[in-house]
């Protein structure tokens, strides 16, 4: 039975959608790849893997907006200007996307996006192109600026530099291209929506594909200094693409992979490399990071390590670490553009993939020296977020982090929050109000809650065992007019 009201809004639903067709909810995917048979046989993959392989790599392309970084002619490399005696400084902005159309995007309504390309460094020091994205809010948050009298007039939105954790290990894996921008609400969507201009650099390699000489970019993954230097130049050619619309003053904030880049950044501004970014730092959090590279699943490090490590030692070979199945795998892999869970097909099947030899070479100790963030001179504070439950970033591997980087650094100011039994991700979830709180804390200039080495115990409301303990699949992509019956409310 309809009441009036129900009417009402059925008729305003239906003059949102001035497409009243509607289409059958869609149960394929916006992609139709198909491994081929010398593929299925070079990986000895079973037919039921290969079968189960080729619905993952659908599964993640229809997460892509505009076909991905592939096919988006925005992740072109602008060629170099004729005169131009070499790629210009890191954090030198190549195109800015002021307005980049949210209609394939799964991002919360009232939220606007812009992509830019811009320069930064990898390991060895070489310039690269990057992507990264700005989300930004429909009310910036308005906070006193330093010396203003209480007024931030003119100061430009307040600023959090947000690094992702790992989406994947090729161009395709670049947040800027995935619907939901990868995290979601987990943490982009949310800062965006408490009023903060959300930076969001991709990292090299994930994104755009080759550089100006036609060599690949690769994705030096797990690399915290390298992905800090990606983060910190995103933001200065973000500032030369927006000027007047960002604040100088900036947080940053990652989880896991980047959990681990932000830690980096922070120890990047340890010395004045940075040194104009720094007057406008206000401190970092570093949520579930990664700070001992091989802590984790072996399965998945070495593969996803290894496939790039000649781009820093040039005399590594994948074969030192892998055996012959998972050699034949991560090339497929590479083939596929595969992320996390096309690894899960490919390497967690229990067969022998990782060589029991591996730590034998010099390599996993030189990688980890350069790769893992902590236990260095770092630029204050830092709130680490760590959940006990976690099984990517075990509770036991941060805890010694925190602790040895605190007898490094016993004057500086170092948060541990730890939370009783959540997991990797959910831990940004269950840990919502106090992030919030900690970033409005510094843009507001108040006094540390707690100052020094501290530890702090998060314990849930209820007991944990009865909560929601993981994230359930991303939504389905709903943007078109035909499906808006999904929507309640044409929301
Ligand atoms: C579906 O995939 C095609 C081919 O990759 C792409 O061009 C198109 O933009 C995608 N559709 C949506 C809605 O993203
Ligand atoms: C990169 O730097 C490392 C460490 O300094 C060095 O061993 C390696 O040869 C360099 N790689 C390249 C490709 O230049
Ligand atoms: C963590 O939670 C468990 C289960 O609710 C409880 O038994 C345990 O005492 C808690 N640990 C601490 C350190 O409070």
């Amino acid at each position: 039975m309809y009441t009036m009201r129900t009417l009402l809004l059925l008729t305003a639903v239906a003059g949102t959608n001035a497409q009243a067709t509607v289409a059958p909810q869609s149960t394929g995917f916006n992609s139709s790849f198909a491994l081929s048979r010398a593929q299925i046989e070079k990986a000895s993959l079973s037919e039921d893997m290969a079968a189960s392989l080729n619905t993952v790599v659908n599964f993640d392309r229809s997460q892509l907006t505009n076909g991905g970084p592939r096919e988006d002619a925005f992740y072109t490399l602008p060629p170099l200007s004729p005169n131009a005696a070499g790629p210009p400084p890191p954090g030198t902005l190549l195109r800015a996307q002021r307005f980049t159309d949210p209609a394939p995007f799964a991002i919360p309504p009232n939220t606007a996006l812009s992509r830019i390309l811009y320069t930064t460094t990898n390991t060895n020091g070489t310039v690269v192109p990057a992507s990264a994205f700005v989300l930004w809010p429909f009310e910036a948050r308005r906070f006193p600026g330093p010396g203003s009298g209480g007024h931030s007039a003119g100061e430009g939105a307040p600023t959090v530099l947000w690094t992702h954790g790992t989406s994947g290990f090729f161009a395709s894996a670049a947040p800027s291209a995935h619907r939901a921008l990868w995290y979601a609400d987990a943490a982009p969507f949310t800062l965006a929506q408490a009023g903060y201009v959300v930076v969001g650099p991709d990292y090299a390699g994930l994104g755009v594909s080759e550089s100006w000489d036609g060599s690949a970019v690769r994705h030096e993954y797990l690399v915290s200094s390298a992905s800090a230097r990606d983060a910190l130049n995103a933001l200065r050619a973000t500032r030369e693409a927006f000027a007047g619309l960002l604040g100088p003053r900036f947080v940053a904030m990652g989880h896991s992979q980047g959990g681990g880049v932000a830690w980096g950044v922070a120890e990047a501004l340890a010395s004045d490399e940075f040194a104009d970014l720094i007057p406008g730092y206000l401190g970092t959090i570093a949520a579930s990071p990664t700070t001992d590279a091989f802590s984790g699943v072996p399965e998945f490090i070495l593969p996803w390590v290894g496939m790039m490590l000649d781009t820093i030692f040039p005399g590594f070979e994948l074969s030192q670490w892998l055996t012959p199945l998972g050699v034949a795998r991560t090339e497929l892999l590479g083939e596929i553009d595969g992320g996390i869970a096309e690894s899960q097909q490919l390497y967690l099947t229990g067969e022998a993939v990782v060589r029991e030899d591996y730590w034998d070479t010099w390599y996993a100790d030189a990688y980890a020296e350069l790769a893992n963030a902590g236990r260095k001179p770092f630029r204050g504070p830092l709130l680490v977020v760590q959940g006990t439950a976690d099984v990517y970033i075990p509770y036991d591997i941060t805890s010694a982090t925190v602790q040895d980087t605190c007898e490094a650094n016993p004057e500086n100011d170092l948060e541990y929050l730890v939370v009783n039994g959540t997991q990797h991700v959910p831990t940004l979830h269950a840990t919502r109000q106090t992030w919030l709180q900690w970033i409005e804390d510094r843009f507001e200039g108040r006094p540390l809650a707690k100052p020094g080495c501290v530890r702090s115990d998060l314990e849930s409301f209820l007991p944990v065992e009865h909560y929601q303990s993981t994230g359930k699949s991303f939504p389905q992509w709903a943007g078109a007019p035909e499906y808006s019956y999904e929507l309640p409310l044409g929301l």
